[in-house]
């Protein structure tokens, strides 16, 4: 996870690297993609895309794992549900 990025903006805008290259020795995994649609000081939004439906409740676990790894604090809201993305709202205040 390390090289993945050193803050929790880069590392987000790193995860379709992540999963490629993870995907790359998976033959037929199906993997998610993430966009960074905006980014505010302590806000990102992040568009969420994926041929698989329900896993947004595991997402937004996992945004919010980030979170605390990057030593922040925050909250993570499902902002807006589209045809074929889901858009996430993070907040959050850097831990120092
Ligand atoms: C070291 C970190 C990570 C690794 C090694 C990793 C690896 C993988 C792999 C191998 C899959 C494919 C599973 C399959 O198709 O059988 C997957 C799926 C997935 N990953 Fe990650 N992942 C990581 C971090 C994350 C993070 C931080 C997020 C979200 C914030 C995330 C979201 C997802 C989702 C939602 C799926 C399900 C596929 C889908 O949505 O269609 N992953 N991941």
């Amino acid at each position: 996870m390390n090289f993945t990025g050193q803050d929790l903006a880069s590392f987000i805008e790193n995860l379709d690297r992540l999963h490629l290259a993870v995907g790359a020795a998976m033959p037929g995994a199906r993997l998610p993609s993430f966009t960074t649609i905006s980014k505010a000081p302590g806000q990102l939004m992040v568009e969420y895309r994926s041929d698989r439906t329900g896993l947004e409740q595991f997402v937004l676990g996992l945004f919010d794992g980030l979170i605390t790894r990057f030593g922040a604090t925050g909250d993570v809201q499902i902002a807006e549900h589209k045809a074929d993305s889901i858009i996430f709202e993070l907040q959050y205040q850097d831990g120092s």
